[in-house]
């Protein structure tokens, strides 16, 4: 670590920070803090962030070279260094560098004709999709069409990641094999959850009496030449960039899901919402970045605090699937022990990212987060408009529900009563959607991975692999080797007995 980027830290660890609500005693707080940006509301002002903390993260940006990371992202440069390769989900926004702004636009057409076919019935009439995939070859898919196809969808969507039958049998519940088209969702081609759940999909078809169950089948994948060796026809093999990283990918083909169940609208419409965030985060100055003030405040509590969770909620049923999207996102993103140079990391990374949707969680978590021993930063995210069909005075509870609990968490409130008295500065930030829609969501989902990106940059680590969950896999093939079982310890052979193995 250079000397600078030591000096920083300290500076941040070092840091005394007054209460929350002294802070507020600057007039100009409120502005500075809560701004719009790419049409999202942001407000920071609930944090311990002031100008002096500001300014020693943007003394840590300027030691680790924050303005040349982010610029060699956007570049297309060679950002995942581990795997040698750029991280272009920005050129997918048409943010990228030239020739991956091109390539992912010649992709996206190549999307595009073949959802035209589909809709021509080049399949037969179809009304289900059965999106196969795990991670991030589903957990992006998944929110935005539970997030926007509230309204109706065109066709049936239904997702399955899990290695378990349960989830399969779940999902083709209720479905005809003769009207569902399954696309396996890879950006390897080789993950044994999928691929196992595919078989079971062409089983469901062949034992329906579908004849070719291959053509059925759509493959999207970063290696289309697994795909071919698999035995599906190139012209049903839609590829996208291996430098586009799986829970990074909804952007590309792997949002063909989200075109056919939204229409191509609404899929252009949340590029459009990514792309403005990613304006904003290229030139935004620091002290107005709101993925960089994100970040700035989750390291403080982090490496301040020593926070070693944070925690989101979602006022608005409509983004339950938030919390599972961003685990993924952040935790194995940002989850390392090593630096981008192979170093071992001198600090804390990546927190326990947890969360849930509002009122819901009010009733059964949040006494740990007024009262418990455990301090962490909350986010509340709400959306201003209502669309629900029920009488508004719900929706409107449910925001001041959100409002009320950021101020108490803030304030606290004394009582002679040790069981009773909250000590309040507990801090939170709050995001603030005009309405939900494709836009918005795209713009949300950008501020996020950006968000994630300049944590990763002021900690030196890179987000874009994620070797950590390799091993786990490897051990899963050993062990259905009854011969290698013996290199087992004595608990694992025991269970694997137990269970009948
Ligand atoms: O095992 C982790 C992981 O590789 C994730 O990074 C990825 O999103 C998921 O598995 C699925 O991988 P693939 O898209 O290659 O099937």
């Amino acid at each position: 670590m250079s000397d600078s980027t030591a000096k920083a830290w300290a500076a941040i660890e070092a840091h005394d920070a007054p209460r929350i609500e002294t802070l507020f005693e600057d007039d100009g707080r409120h502005e500075r803090f809560a701004f719009d940006a790419a049409h999202l509301h942001f407000d920071f002002s609930k944090t311990h962030l002031d100008a002096d903390l500001v300014a020693h993260f943007e003394a840590l940006a300027g030691a680790t070279d924050f303005v040349e990371q982010r610029r060699a992202l956007f570049a297309g440069e060679m950002v995942n260094v581990t795997e040698e390769r750029s991280a272009t989900h920005v050129a997918e926004r048409g943010e990228g560098g030239r020739e991956d702004n091109e390539m992912a636009t010649r992709l996206r057409n190549r999307m595009r004709h073949l959802i035209d076919a589909i809709e021509a019935e080049a399949f037969g009439e179809i009304d289900a999709i059965l999106h196969i995939g795990i991670g991030g070859s589903a957990l992006g898919p998944a929110l935005a069409v539970d997030a926007l196809g509230r309204g109706g969808t065109k066709l049936d969507l239904r997702t399955v990641s899990n290695i378990d039958g349960e989830a399969m049998d779940e999902a083709l519940i209720g479905l005809d094999p003769g009207t569902t088209l399954v696309i396996a969702v890879s950006k390897s081609f080789s993950t044994t959850e999928t691929l196992e759940n595919v078989e079971a999909a062409l089983d469901w078809l062949s034992g329906a009496g579908i004849e070719d169950p291959m053509a059925q089948l759509i493959a999207i994948t970063a290696n289309p030449e697994r795909a071919l060796e698999y035995g599906i026809d190139e012209t049903r093999i839609l590829p996208f960039s291996e430098n586009v990283g799986g829970r990074y990918s909804l952007w590309s083909s792997v949002g063909i899901s989200i075109a056919l169940a939204l229409g191509w609208d609404a899929f252009e419409a949340m590029l459009e919402g990514a792309a403005e965030m990613d304006r904003h985060f290229k030139l935004a100055a620091l002290d107005k970045n709101a993925p960089f003030l994100a970040a700035a405040s989750d390291l403080f509590y982090v490496h301040n605090r020593g926070s070693q969770a944070r925690a989101f909620f979602a006022y608005d049923e409509r983004l339950r699937l938030l919390v599972p999207y961003l685990q993924q996102l952040i935790m194995e993103s940002n989850g390392k022990g090593v630096t981008a140079k192979g170093a071992p990391v001198d600090r804390a990374t990546a927190p326990v990212v947890w969360g849930g949707v509002g009122t819901d969680a009010q009733h059964a978590v949040f006494q740990l987060l007024h009262q418990g021993t455990l301090v962490m930063p909350i986010e509340f995210i709400a959306v201003a408009e209502n669309e629900d069909s029920q009488d508004p005075r719900q929706h409107r509870q449910l925001l001041l529900n959100a409002f009320a609990q950021g101020a108490a968490l803030m304030t606290g409130k004394e009582s002679e009563d040790p069981a009773r008295a909250y000590a309040g500065d507990r801090p939170s930030t709050t995001i603030l959607l005009e309405r939900l829609d494709a836009r918005s969501l795209g713009a949300l989902i950008a501020f996020y991975e950006h968000r994630t990106f300049a944590e990763a940059a002021l900690l030196q680590i890179n987000p874009f692999d994620q070797f950590g969950v390799e091993l786990g896999k490897e051990m899963a093939r050993a062990i259905d080797d009854p011969e290698a079982r013996d290199q087992f310890d004595a608990s694992t052979r025991n269970l694997i007995e137990k269970a009948g193995l």
